[in-house]
Parts: structure tokens; sequence; C-alpha cells
């Protein structure tokens, strides 16, 4: 599938930023405006901070709305956030006097989470966004502009036994070096008093953690941040080039990985029971491969990440699996029992009498040599991100290493940082997530009507979806409509023919590939077709049969192994869509009728047949869905409109919707909600069911 990656050392080379200001975009600027663009600049170049990471500030003069008095006020980057896409409202602002006059609360690092409660009462200008544990960083050094940022080959340089020296080689002493401690006031004091004492140093490197630098302006403050980055990264890659990253390489890519990590990931995430369900994310760029082939790959990857940016989202440290036991059911169980055993275990070993409950003790990233990095989360976005800190932390290795021995952050800090009680607020005030997070779900002919409207129902309560549809260039300008609309990340297309099977076969690893598994099949691909017996040709009836009857037995057969797989958490659903055509006689349409009958059959057959593995199986009929339906842009729509002698349009809408028993339209829409209903949980103890959506059809009444 994926050509084989060749890892040229250049691909592992630390990226060297430039600075990418420009003085005429800059010139028109308010202070606060510069501020914002210095951070946006920082924040959107993945070289120099990854997402979300590092704050920035400045010290401005700004009029008391109370006084009118010009006051000190420091804005810097408020709690939550990414400084790469912040607006001017993503600033706390707060009065500097104030700030400074907190530390006579202050007795010592017992009183850093108290110090975190004063900080709104600074707050400047009634500015409702709440101030970051970072805040003290900013106030307690006294220079107008100061940026914190956590790039990859500065924490290489905070995280290697080699760093404090390699700091001083690279920039003889203008940036000096603060032993490990995590955020907070503590820290703030410390560094305050540290450029006190040493008041020629330009920038501090935080050990463990990341870099702190100033200056006069906000252009000054920009480009020194980039330089020391910029500084960084060339040191470390002229020690890179003497000699193979990691040891060298003991495990090839396999060539096969992602059909390898398609066959694990569901697995994987069927046995990750005891928490809401998880979507995956795998990776196999050629820093991943590179790590996870590598001759120091097994002893590193158990030291865990160093930064807290990075073990907040991955977990201390990730699971590895041996490549040559995949396929060993008993051996993937056992791993992750004994992953979330050593999580219980670390949890037991550093609580405090306060610390929240242990939660979620399954991994976050899971390694495999030759294959890659497959991550998990309870959504799209946060597994992939999950992912691309892990990268940040093999980067941060393969640095450290370079000039040292690696150090991870020490155990209990570590707790400290994830069991943290401010933290754990941060986590209750999010909001309750949609009902679908966690679940993906695969739809056929997914760039029709009744596809496109189902997906998109399933989208809005949080699902990942899979669109699976032959027409390949409209399942991409569905997905791509999808995408901006619900974000990239949940969203996929295949181009996929029902009655190919090993089209459906790729369409569902790829499913298993980009989300990591299957909890709701959409079986809704379909055509339609009119003539009377005589007329009807044996390639007709074959085309019915093919699509309708064998297209959704080749659907459910290979969807099977990925819903049963959910049978630990709680099952997994099948939603065929039927006809009224299944259950009421039609004229002049018996191949597609008989044939969407025999899918309705199908469909309750396999609902006694999925039940001990706790796979639903359940029908909608639609009936007369023309706005929106491709189905009836074509032949369709004139052979009916022949079969009952009427124009075939604005006539032929009347008709159906006189037909119905309540006279109404029925649209894509309202067939989404039927089949919401009965792919969701809110149907769990329901199966083997038809619900009818046709705005009433005697005919077709269910007995
Ligand atoms: N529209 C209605 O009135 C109506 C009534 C009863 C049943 N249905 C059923 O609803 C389903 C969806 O129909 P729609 O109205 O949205 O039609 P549509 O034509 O808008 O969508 C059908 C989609 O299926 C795709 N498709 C067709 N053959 C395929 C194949 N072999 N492999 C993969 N994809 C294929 C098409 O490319 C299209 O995107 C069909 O099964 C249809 O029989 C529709
Ligand atoms: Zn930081």
């Amino acid at each position: 599938m994926n050509a084989p990656v060749a890892l040229s050392r250049s691909a592992t080379r630390f990226a060297v930023p430039v600075s990418r200001w420009d003085d005429s975009r800059a010139a028109a600027m308010t202070p606060a405006e510069l501020l914002l663009y210095r951070s946006n600049l920082l924040g959107s170049d993945l070289t120099v901070t990854n997402f979300g990471g590092g704050n920035t500030s400045a010290k401005l003069t700004e009029i008391d709305p109370l006084t009118g008095a010009a006051v000190e006020v420091l804005w810097v980057k408020g709690s939550g956030g990414d400084i790469g896409s912040m607006k001017l409202d993503g600033f706390a602002t707060l009065y500097q006097e104030k700030l400074l006059s907190l530390e006579r609360h202050y007795g010592g690092p017992q009183d850093d989470d108290k110090m975190v409660g004063y900080l709104p009462h600074c707050t400047f200008n009634l500015n409702g966004r709440a101030a970051s544990i970072d805040t003290p960083l900013h106030s307690l050094l006294p220079f107008a502009h100061v940026d914190h940022v956590h790039p990859d080959a500065i924490i290489a340089l905070a995280a290697s036994s080699g760093g404090e020296a390699a700091t001083r080689t690279i920039w003889g002493g203008r940036i000096g070096w603060l032993p490990w401690k995590r955020p907070g006031y503590t820290l703030g004091v410390q560094l305050r008093d540290y450029v006190k004492a040493n008041p020629h140093v330009e920038g501090v490197m935080l050990a463990g953690h990341g870099i702190i630098c100033w200056a006069d302006s906000a252009k000054a403050c920009y480009e020194h941040t980039i330089e020391l980055i910029a500084d960084a990264a060339a040191y470390l890659n002229a020690k890179l080039a003497d000699a193979p990253a990691f040891g060298g390489e003991k495990v090839a890519p396999d060539d096969d990985r992602a059909a390898i990590a398609a066959a694990l990931m569901p697995r994987l995430r069927g046995l990750m029971t005891g928490a809401r369900r998880k979507v995956g994310h795998f990776s196999d760029d050629g820093e991943a491969l590179e790590f996870v082939g590598s001759v120091e790959f097994e002893r590193l990857a158990a030291l865990g990440t160093s930064c807290p940016d990075h073990f907040l989202r991955t977990k201390i440290a990730p699971l590895t699996l041996d490549p040559a036991r995949l396929s060993d059911d008993a051996y993937l169980a056992e791993k992750l029992e004994d992953y979330r055993r050593l999580y219980a275990a670390y949890y037991d070993r550093c609580k405090r009498a306060d610390s929240p409950a242990m939660r979620d003790p399954n991994p976050v990233v899971v390694l495999v040599p030759g294959v890659g990095r497959m991550t998990f989360a309870t959504d799209k976005t946060t597994a992939r991100l999950a992912g691309e800190f892990y990268g940040n932390a093999i980067n941060v290795m393969r640095g450290a290493e370079a000039i040292g021995d690696y150090i991870a952050l020490d155990e209990q800090e570590a707790f400290d940082i994830e069991y943290w009680l401010l933290e754990e607020a941060k986590l209750q005030r999010m909001p309750k997530p949609k009902p679908l997070v966690g679940r993906i779900a695969l739809v056929t002919g997914g760039a029709g009507g009744i596809g496109a409207a189902t997906a998109a129902r399933l989208l809005a309560d949080g699902a990942c979806v899979m669109l699976a549809d032959r027409d390949a260039a409209a399942v991409e300008e569905v997905r791509a409509g999808f995408a901006g609309q619900y974000g990239k990340d949940v969203v996929r297309a295949s181009v996929v023919d029902v009655t190919d099977e090993s089209q459906v076969e790729a369409g569902f690893q790829a499913c298993a590939r980009e989300f990591g598994g299957l909890d709701m099949l959409v079986a809704n691909a379909g055509i339609a077709s009119s003539a009377p017996i005589e007329e009807t040709t044996k390639s007709l009836w074959d085309r019915n049969y093919d699509v309708l009857a064998q297209g959704y037995f080749l659907t459910a057969k290979h969807a099977w192994p990925l819903l049963k797989g959910m049978s630990a958490q709680g099952g997994s659903s099948v939603v065929f869509i039927g006809s009224k055509n299944a259950v009421a006689a039609a004229t002049n349409a018996s191949a597609y009728a008989s044939a969407k009958a025999a899918a309705n059959h199908l469909a309750r057959c396999l609902a006694l047949e999925g039940a001990p593995a706790g796979i639903r199986v359940n029908i909608v009929n639609p009936d007369a869905v023309i706005k929106g339906s491709r189905i009836w842009d074509g032949d369709w729509r004139k052979e009916r409109a022949g079969a009952y002698g009427i124009d075939s349009g604005s006539e032929l809408e009347e008709h159906y919707r006189q037909r119905s028993m309540l006279k109404r339209d029925v649209l894509p829409s309202d067939i989404a909600e039927a089949v919401y209903f009965l792919a969701s949980d809110m149907s769990a103890k329901s199966t083997g069911n038809m619900i009818n959506v046709d705005a009433g059809n005697a005919q077709a009444f269910t007995r």
C-alpha cells in the first residue's frame, strides 16, 4: 500500500527556523496587536512550538477605566488556546502592580496552587479570559516582552544530561539554566532571583521543560526567540550528522505496515475496555518509523516523555508491542492488561491524600517496530494530537541522546502534574461530549442523498464517518464539504463499489486504519430500476441483485469482524436502508423490489446471528425521497412517472405527497433521523426491526 519510506537522515533533522517578521505589516499595529502578531508568528511555525504550547506577554501602558490614570498592564496568553491561532481576546490582561503585590501571600512552594486563586483579583478591565499558571513567569521578570516556548530542539537540550554543558557551548553564558521545577509561582520566583543574580543573561533554559527569553520590543523578542531555537537546532543537527540516531536501525519498515495497522488497531480498540470508546490514529512517518525500528527503542520508550506538554497528551509511557506476535490475541490482551496494571500501580505509588480518582488506565500511544505509531483517544483530534506530541517527544529523545543521555521526568513530578487538582478542575469544566463521540461509522453510498444526510446526522453528534461510494468525484466532494463543516479529522472517503469484494474489504481496512475500527455500519448504496417482467433483462436483474442483495451481503460480511470486536464494549449496530418496495409489492419493478426484500430478510438473519456478539441489525424503509436523491435524477423518475401516467416534474412529487397518508414530502434528513435512532444507543434494546419512513403507506405496514 504505502511506498517504502527511505529514512534519509535529513528527514529526522531539526528544522532551523528563520524570522518571518514583516516590518510593513507591523508598521501600523498597536502594541497589543504587535504582541498578537508575534504570538501568531511563533505559534503557527511548528518548528517553534507544538500545538497550544508556549505563551507570550507584553507589559503595556493602558488607561485605567475607573481612574483615567495610565497603568502598567500585563498582557499574557490566557489559559488554554493556541498562540498560533489565538486572537486578541485570547490574552488575559492584569494590573502589573497588583500581580507584583501578590508576593506577600507567598510563603513557599506549598502555596503554588493558592497563588493561582489570586490571579483573577488582578484582572484589568473586566477581561474574562482566565490567566494561565505561567503568568508569574511573565509578571515577575522585569522585561517588557517575554516569550516562553517548548520547541523540540530546545527541550532536547533541556532533557539531556549533556544539556547544561551544551547550553554553555552554544551561547557562552548568554543563556542561563534552571533545574526542573514544575510551572507555577515558585518557578517564577526562582527565575526572577536567578536573573537578578545573573544580570547578563538574555534568556534561561528551564530543565525538562523549555526556554524563556525577553527583549525590549516585540520584534526583538520574536527574533531573539527564533535565533535561540535556530542555534539549538543547528547545534543538534551537527551532532546528529556524526552518528545514526538512536543507535541505528534494528527493524526495517515493513512494506505492509498500513495493512498491519488496519488489522491491529480494531483489536486493540476492542480490548481497551473500562473507558469510553476510543478513536485511533495511525502514523508511519519517517520520525516514527526511525524511532520504533531503532536499536535504542525499547530502552527509550520505557523512560517515558519529558515535557509536561507531551505527557499530558500521551501518558507518561507508551505501550510497545512485538511485531512477531501481533496475530496472537492472548498476547495483545495480556499486554493491555499489563499496561493497565502498571498504570494503576503508578497511580497508587504516587497518589496524594487529595488526588482525583484514577483516570482511564489504557495506553494512549502504542508503538510497533517496523509498523509505526498508533494513538487512541476519545475523539479523533485528540488522538491525532497525541500522536503528534509523541512525535515531538521522539524528536526530543533524538536530540537529547545526541549530546548525552535523555532524561525523562521524575515519576512523582509527572504524577503531580497529571493529577494536579487545577488540571482536574479544568477537566471537570469541559462540556459533556456529544453522544456519538468515540463512535465510528461507515456509510455506503455516502455520496448520495440519503447516505450523505445520514453521515451529516452522525457527524453532527460527534461520530467519525467513513464515506464509501463507487463515485470517486462525488464522494470526495461530499467529504470536503463535511471536512469544512465538522473538521477534517472526523471524516474520510474511500472509493468502494459494493459489488466488488476486494474493494469492500479495502474500504473497511481504510476505516480501521483511519479511525481504528467500526461501531456502526449503514448499508445504503443503491440503485433503482423499473421494467415490466417481460422487459427485465437478465443483466438488469443481476445488476439489482449485485448491488442491493449481494452488495449488502458483502458489506455486512466484511464489517462483521470489526463489529464483533466491540462486543465487550456494549456492542455495535448495522442499519440497512431497505425500501417500501421490500415489504410492499411494486408494479414494473420486480427486480428492484425483490432484491430489496432479499436484503431486508438478510438483515433479519443477521440480527439473529449477530445478537450473541452484541451486533444489532435493523432496517429503515424509505419511500419517495425525491428531493436530494440522485436515484430520482435519472431514468427511474421518468419510468415511475410513466408507470403512473403523469409528468415527471413537479407532478411526480405531488403524486407521491398525495399518495402518502400524511400528505407530506419525505426528505433524506427524515431517513437520517431514523437511521440515527437505530445506529445509536438510543435503540440499544432493539434488533431485527424495521422502521418505515414514508409519510404513511398502509401497504407497507409491517406485520
Ligand atoms: N430515494 C428514495 O426514494 C428511496 C426509496 C427507497 C429506498 N431507497 C434506498 O435508499 C438508498 C439510497 O438512495 P438515495 O435515494 O440516497 O440515492 P442516491 O442515488 O442519491 O444515492 C445512492 C448512492 O449509492 C451509490 N452507489 C450506487 N451503486 C453503488 C455501488 N455498487 N457501490 C457503491 N456505491 C454505489 C451512488 O453512487 C450514490 O452516491 C438506496 O439503497 C435506495 O434503494 C431510496
Ligand atoms: Zn511551559
